[in-house]
């Protein structure tokens, strides 16, 4: 093994979890490494519009914060971690402040400078601090600034983590590195460090539609799975109630900041229809108006319904859409004269692996943060723009305790090399694009927004083929990144059906044909998996 891959820390994620933390740790002068699938902005953190969610306004309260987080979970949330996490809005967004994010302002009638705070679904005030309608792209470039004039910090692009490389200890396992497939060249190198941190982010393009860039496989909770971790609460995939419906639109996100400013959801001949569905309306949370749109485009037969602003005027759409105004122009959809086609697309993945209030894992020394992990934050329907703020809070709580773990532990040494004797280079690669196409459909369609028992069944069935195909794949020939995100995306498709076949009732986003109801009779209960031992080292 190389020196020049040991480290203090390696941190899997260059969005906002990963960078976050790394910049944290590296002003404590410890050695980070940061790694990225692909180039560092290839990330969901990138494309994040709405904003963030942090209590600034004189009318708002952390109690109402609380709440409405609350009551967006659908009873599954964590409250102490709901509490933790809202208390440190204000902190997280002064330290992103600092880190150069500049946040739009409003000037106030008495001459006044402040933050402008957006509306979105689930909030009961503004509380939404923003860059215009791009704010993941204005945080993600300052730290990742920061990140790259810093002496303690080493970013890799094109960096893949293969698996997790793990040492039994008298109470289970601790984490000591990874195998990380360079894709530039080709090849895979081992990494030892005395703590890794998974900022991966979610799982959403195992579904065919959806908002997030191609680092959304799922990678973080394959590995953590594979190694021992236990994983939680995957059947509640959110689903984005209005992304932009056209066949050259790439999945382009719609924020609900539209909504928030009086944007109204309409069926083609012009009526609204959300009033039937919630007191709320437009502004319910997420999971009731990405149901209401489903329900209402098959019960008609419809292609999208559409997301109407033009009511407002020109120049205040312009100036608070500017990104979204300008991505639908290129479409021939003049936002200030005429209703946006939208539809929902798998967009947040609310459960993952399972961390305490430090970002904990299962394994010693393996911490998971961002959406790649499941707090506890969230429970059953994650609220809009909390999810950046869950980044920003877990990030500062891993660091902490990290800094104090990092005295204790030496750098692990000899660690096993990757070995490539047994494999050979694929003659067949149509096998990982035709699988990717084939996982996909099937999850968009049977384990969607509505699922049954029989669609969760018959979606396993398929994922259990498929599980058997790609091992054997995996085992005779050499790794791609395409391979390795199929791998993580038929782990992480089994994960979620299994969640899903849990849970006997609807709660929040899992909602079932079969138990349409809300089971009331017990309190809650987070779903669970726990896996079999099958680490790469044993
Ligand atoms: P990401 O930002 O997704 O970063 C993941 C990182 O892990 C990437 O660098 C990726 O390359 C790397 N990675 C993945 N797999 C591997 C691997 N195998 N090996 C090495 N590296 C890997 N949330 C809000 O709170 N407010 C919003 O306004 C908002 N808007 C959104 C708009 C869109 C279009 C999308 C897609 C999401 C939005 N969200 C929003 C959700 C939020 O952006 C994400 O949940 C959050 O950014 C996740 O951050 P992260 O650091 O955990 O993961
Ligand atoms: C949006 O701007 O609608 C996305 C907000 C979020 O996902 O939190």
């Amino acid at each position: 093994m190389e020196d020049k891959f040991c480290f203090d820390v390696l941190v899997i994620g260059s969005g906002g979890a990963g960078l976050t933390l790394a910049i944290k740790l590296a002003s404590l002068k410890i050695r980070v490494a940061v790694l990225s699938k692909f180039a560092l902005t290839a990330c969901s953190t990138y494309y994040a519009q709405g904003g963030i969610s942090a209590v600034f306004d004189a009318e708002d309260s952390l109690e109402s914060h609380l709440n409405d987080t609350l009551d967006s979970g659908a009873g599954l949330c964590n409250s102490e971690i709901v509490k933790l996490t809202v208390q440190h809005g204000k902190d997280s967004i002064d330290w992103l402040r600092k880190q150069g994010v500049l946040f739009t302002e409003e000037h106030t009638a008495s001459g006044e400078t402040k933050l402008h705070l957006n509306l979105e679904g689930g909030h009961s005030h503004r509380r939404v601090v923003h860059t215009d309608d791009a704010t993941g792209k204005a945080v993600s470039l300052s730290l990742i600034q920061r990140a790259q004039k810093n002496p303690n910090i080493e970013l890799f692009e094109n960096h893949n983590v293969v698996d997790l490389i793990t040492e039994s200890t008298t109470h289970g396992k601790r984490c000591v590195g990874a195998y990380i497939f360079n894709s530039s060249k080709q090849r895979v190198e081992t990494f030892s460090a005395k703590v890794v941190a998974l900022a991966t982010g979610g799982a959403s393009k195992a579904y065919l539609y959806s908002t997030n860039p191609q680092s959304s496989t799922g990678d973080g909770m394959a590995v953590a799975w594979r190694a021992g971790c236990r994983v939680s609460n995957l059947e509640f995939m959110q689903f984005h109630p209005t992304c932009l419906y056209h066949p050259a639109g790439h999945s382009f996100l719609i924020s609900e900041a539209v909504r928030g400013e009086g944007g109204h959801l309409i069926l083609p001949d012009g009526r609204t229809f959300m009033h039937r569905y919630d007191e709320r309306a437009e502004l319910a949370p997420r999971d009731i108006v990405a149901r209401a749109i489903d329900h209402e485009m098959k019960k008609r037969g419809i292609e999208c319904v559409y997301l109407d602003i033009s009511h407002r005027p020109a120049p205040f759409i312009r100036e608070h859409f500017p990104t979204i105004y300008q991505q639908c122009l290129e479409f021939d959809i003049d936002i200030t004269q005429q209703p946006i086609p939208v539809v929902p697309a798998a967009h947040y993945t609310c459960g993952g692996v399972l961390t305490d209030s430090f970002a904990r894992t299962d394994i010693e020394n393996l911490y998971a943060v961002g959406e790649v992990a499941c707090t506890g934050l969230h429970g059953a329907n994650r609220m809009a723009s909390n999810s950046l703020l869950e980044c920003l809070v877990f990030a500062e709580r891993a660091s902490e305790d990290i800094k104090q773990k990092l005295r204790q532990l030496t750098t692990p040494k000899n660690l096993p090399l990757w070995d490539e004797s047994k494999v050979s280079d694929s003659d067949e690669e149509v096998v990982v694009s035709h699988n990717w196409n084939e996982l996909r459909h099937f999850m968009w369609d049977y384990v969607g927004i509505v699922r049954t028992d029989k669609r969760l069944h018959r979606a396993m069935n398929r994922v259990e083929l498929l599980q058997k195909e790609i091992a054997e794949y995996y085992q005779n020939f050499r790794v791609t990144s395409d391979l390795l995100e199929l791998r993580s995306l038929v782990v992480v498709a089994e994960l979620i059906i299994r969640c899903a076949q849990q849970r006997k009732e609807s709660r929040g986003l899992h909602y079932t044909l079969d138990y349409p109801e809300t089971d009331n009779s017990q309190s809650p209960k987070n779903t669970i998996l726990t896996p079999k031992n099958y680490s790469v080292l044993e």
